[in-house]
């Protein structure tokens, strides 16, 4: 007869006279419980989700409110004992109660391992912790964690390309602080404190003489006090302005700033350097336009356009149908500049130019979005 089966009948019909013959029936019972609940914690369970579905159908083949075996056992044998059996059925089946409590659903989830793996992953389990003892159930074939690889933002890919082909044409890079002064910053690049140009940068500023530097041109006055003429460099480094964040601006963004002087360097020499430039960056198809310009530290100034990346310069959204894009500013250094570095103008010329690095990117690989590239989003950033 199953355990199943004797549940259901009385103790008279199970013939139990004595309280022996009823403890031996509830021991069998309880020794049930015991096999039931070992055989699941030896099988062990592949998953939570399996381990939970097994720990739940134990539990309310046993403990189930209505159809349980305990309740059953509660209906057909206690309810139904003889007068004189009735204390020892009662003590029986209070001590069944309480060994019955490790198929509660909790107890059984503690009790039952999962094998993550097949079969023979599982011999090798044992093996392992065989040999080990401290190792403690532990599985050494399991492979480690692999962390995730991480790459070179996008930004720091397009610095570098720049780098690489200015460093082709025998420039060096040069850099200077994030926290610059006024000096540096306005005064030195000819933008005296009245001059209304001082608006078309929106500064953050420390305290009145120190600020975040709004452009890399500081380094401009820096690197020429420093090396004197003649002089090639690239300076790429981190910009701050007062804007308000939108697809186009942001408060910390980078740039790449560019100085040649030397005796003789004319109009030609920027025309000729940029164009290869932006030949190299964009592609040989790319052709390029000087667009006449104004800032204070470069005399003529200038902005440089490519013909759109996007329709080739047949006119789209992107180029507002003009057939061009303007990519950065540029220019003949300023003789006050000159001067403020240390150089004299009489001997030597320079020019000048300074691009943002988002914005190269951004036509590079089609992103319309800036803020994209300081937001750290990883599902944006593995594209690169
Ligand atoms: N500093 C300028 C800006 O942030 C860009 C620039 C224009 C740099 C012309 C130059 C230059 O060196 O010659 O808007």
């Amino acid at each position: 007869m199953t355990i199943d089966e004797k549940v259901r009948k009385t103790l008279k019909e199970l013939e139990a006279k004595t309280p022996d013959e009823v403890n031996n029936l509830f021991a069998g019972v309880i020794a049930a419980v015991e096999s039931e609940r070992q055989k699941l914690v030896t099988r062990g369970t592949a998953d939570e989700s399996e381990r939970e579905r097994l720990a739940k159908e134990l539990r309310d083949r046993w403990l189930a409110r209505k159809s349980g075996i305990i309740s059953s056992i509660d209906e057909c044998w206690l309810k139904t004992a003889p007068k004189e059996l009735k204390p020892a059925v009662g003590r029986a089946f209070n001590e069944l109660r309480k060994a019955s409590a490790v198929l509660e659903t909790n107890e059984l989830l503690k009790a039952i391992p999962l094998k993550r793996r097949g079969k023979r992953q599982g011999e090798l389990i044992f093996s392992a912790d065989a040999g080990t003892s401290k190792m403690g159930g532990r599985d050494l074939t399991l492979p480690g964690y692999r962390r995730p690889l991480g790459s070179v933002h996008p930004v720091t890919q397009v610095m570098r390309e720049i780098e690489d082909i200015f460093l082709g044409l025998g420039f060096s890079i040069e850099s200077g602080p994030e926290i610059e002064s006024v000096y540096y910053n306005f005064e030195a690049l000819n933008i005296p404190e009245s001059h209304p140009a001082r608006d078309d940068w929106d500064t953050l500023y420390v305290n009145s003489q120190v600020l975040l530097r709004t452009h890399t041109s500081p380094v401009q006055i820096r690197a020429m006090e420093k090396h004197g003429a003649p002089l090639y460099i690239i300076c790429p480094g981190k910009c701050y302005r007062h804007d308000n964040p939108d697809s186009t601006h942001a408060t910390m963004f980078h740039q790449v700033e560019g100085l040649a002087v030397d005796t003789d360097i004319s109009f030609a020499d920027l025309k000729g350097t940029l164009d290869f430039f932006a030949r190299k960056f964009f592609g040989e198809k790319i052709r390029t336009n000087f667009f006449p310009s104004f800032f204070p530290f470069t005399e003529p100034s200038g902005d440089l356009a490519i013909s759109c990346v996007f329709c080739e310069g047949k006119g789209c959204r992107v180029c507002k149908e003009s057939g061009w894009v303007e990519v950065m500013g540029c220019g003949m250094v300023h003789p006050e500049v000159l001067r403020h570095g240390g150089i004299d103008p009489g001997r030597y010329s320079g020019w000048a130019f300074g691009l943002g690095v988002e914005r190269f990117a951004m036509m590079k690989y089609d992103i319309n979005d800036i803020q994209l590239f300081h937001q750290g989003d990883a599902r944006f950033l593995e594209q690169f």
